[in-house]
Order: structure tokens, then sequence, then C-alpha cells
């Protein structure tokens, strides 16, 4: 059992996405293809440019010194979903923490185009799948599936539920589906979860309501999303692929559910929508029937400048307008 699980009330969790890690690997002959062509004439042209290790390296030297008791990457790790790329993938996940303390979940970017037989993501298994406290919970049913997703992480009276909204796509889309058997197995564990009284914080890459992404780069179920979160509810979910703030509500019969999207981890300049590198805190405090979320957003309010706190403030349920939706690759 870990500090948190016998604390028991309180609980800390960093939220960072879309850190899309350079350079680019040589692209072995097998993999090219028109979408990999374009890609990575984009990663030439611009996107080199905006994302940096050093930045990614100074937020997550910030997120050791906030001391966390998980830390959650909601995908993008990669940008032409090769399989060198989700080896330093990896190799950067380890920096981040062991795999009990880093759930990874993946984007648009790491599941991007054909791979063959090359196990892909799957190299991320260990940050990617159930806990030992959730695996000793009674949701058999859901961790016997075929699939991997959802998995569920479980640490005293919080649950994460990771979901996987990445699938390959043509050129010019970047758009994500969950699927009826993720989703049917999210609603049976939301709904057991919500039972024991827990706070169940899910994952996913793709913003999860309709209307938050513009077309062809947006959920594909998304309907069929808001529909089970408004039948068995949750208390938090966060998302990246937008490279933005944002904050969504969406009711449900246990209360409404905060939907937050942190910016790019790793981008060095303001471009366009996309602020300099920053992650999300959120502190729980666990005691009463809702959870107490308090969020502090930290990141580079100048670009050469430190890793400072740029917003802290508690979430709670005020409804606020759609945003317009947002240009960029994701
Ligand atoms: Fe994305
Ligand atoms: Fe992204």
């Amino acid at each position: 059992m870990t500090a948190a699980e016998q604390r028991g009330a309180e609980f800390t969790l960093a939220h960072l996405s879309d850190v899309h890690l350079g350079p680019l690997p040589p692209v072995g002959a097998r993999y090219w293809n028109v979408k990999r062509l374009l890609g990575w004439l984009n990663w030439q042209r611009r996107r080199r440019h905006l994302y940096s290790r050093d930045v990614l390296d100074r937020i997550v030297a910030d997120i050791a010194a906030q001391s966390p008791d998980h830390i959650a990457v909601t995908g993008d790790l990669a940008n032409l979903g090769l399989p060198a790329e989700h080896e330093a993938a990896l190799a950067w996940l380890r920096t981040l923490g062991d795999s009990e303390r880093v759930t990874v979940i993946p984007g648009n970017h790491d599941i991007y185009s054909g791979i063959g037989t090359d196990p892909g993501t799957a190299r991320w298994q260990p940050h990617m799948s159930a806990n030992t406290a959730a695996a000793d919970y009674a949701i058999a049913e859901a961790l016997s599936a075929d699939s991997a997703f959802p998995f569920v992480r479980r640490f005293g009276k919080l649950a994460i539920i990771a979901l996987n909204s990445a699938v390959p796509t043509r050129p010019f889309y970047a758009i994500g589906r969950i699927g009826k058997a993720q989703l049917d197995r999210l609603a049976r564990i939301l709904d057991r979860l919500g039972a024991e009284g827990l706070t169940r914080v899910v994952l996913i890459h793709h913003p999860p309501l309709p209307g938050l992404s513009k077309a062809r780069h947006d959920l594909q179920d998304a309907d069929a999303l808001a529909e089970v979160l408004a039948r068995h509810g949750a208390e938090l979910v966060l998302h990246g692929h937008e490279h933005a703030s944002s904050e969504h509500w969406h009711p449900s019969p246990s209360g409404d559910i905060p939907i937050i999207g942190v910016p790019s981890a790793a981008v060095t300049r303001g471009y366009k929508k996309e602020p300099p590198g920053r992650y999300h805190l959120y502190r729980f405090a666990l005691d009463g029937n809702r959870p107490s979320i308090e969020l502090i957003a930290r990141g580079l309010a100048e670009p050469d400048g430190p890793v400072v706190e740029l917003e802290r403030r508690r979430i709670v349920p005020v409804r606020h307008p759609l945003s317009p939706p947002l240009r960029g690759e994701g």
C-alpha cells in the first residue's frame, strides 16, 4: 500500500499531455506512406520548432519537485507513430517515474498509421495496465476482456479509468474512436466504482464530448461517450489533443462532471492557441460525499522563464460556454 493509499483522504495527480518528443528518428522504408510523408513535412517545417525537449525537461523537473502521488500522460508522445518513437517514449516515461506511479494512454500521433506486426504502443504496457489494487478489485469481467482498455488503477478512494481513443487515420485526419466494446465496459466500471463511492477520474486523449474539436479532428463516437458519462457518472475527465486549456461540464446523476483539457507540456513559444509548456496538478480532498478538487496550473509564463504557478482554483460546477473549435493537427 502506498503512502497515498494509507493517507486515504488526499491525493495529488499531475496531468500532462502531447509532449510530441523529438527529434524524429529515421523513417524505415517499410513505414513510408502519404500520411507519414505529410506528417514528416509538417514536423520539418513547423512542429520541430514548436516542441522542445528542454522545455519538457523543465516541466518534468517541476513535476518531480511537486511530488504528486501519481502522474497521468494523455497521449501524443510520438509524432509519426514509429516503433523507434515508441521506444524513445518508453525511455522518457521511465524518467517520469516507475510504472506504478505513471499512467499513459495513446494519442492519435502514437497510433498514427500502419506498423505491421511491430508491438507499437504495447511497449508501454507496464504504464498502461491495471495496478495490483485494481486487479484485486471485483471488476474481473472488465479486466479479463481481450482489449487492454479501459484499464483501472485504484489508489485508495480514487480510481483512474483509462480509455484509448487513438486509431490509425487517413491523411489530414486526426480523429479518434472509442468503440462499443470499450464503451460497454466503461459503463460497467463506472457503475461499480461509483457504487463503492470512489472518485472516478477518466483519462482520454481526444475531448470526450461532441463539438469540442473541429471536424476531422474529433472523437467519432463522442455522442455515445457523452451518453455513457451522463448515465453512469464520473468525478473528473482529463484529456489532451487540442493543445489548449479548456473546461466544460457535463451533467450526470452523481453531479455535473468537469471535463478539463491541458495544453502541451513541451511548447516553446506560444503558437496560435497553444501556450508555452504547462501541466495541471489536481489536489483531491476525498473526505466528503463529493471530492473537493483544486486545480493548479504550472508552466512557463515567459518562453525562456522558469516554471511557475499560473493559476490555482477549486473546480466547482459552473457552466461555461463551449469554446470555439481549435485549429492545429493535435
Ligand atoms: Fe492528438
Ligand atoms: Fe497532440
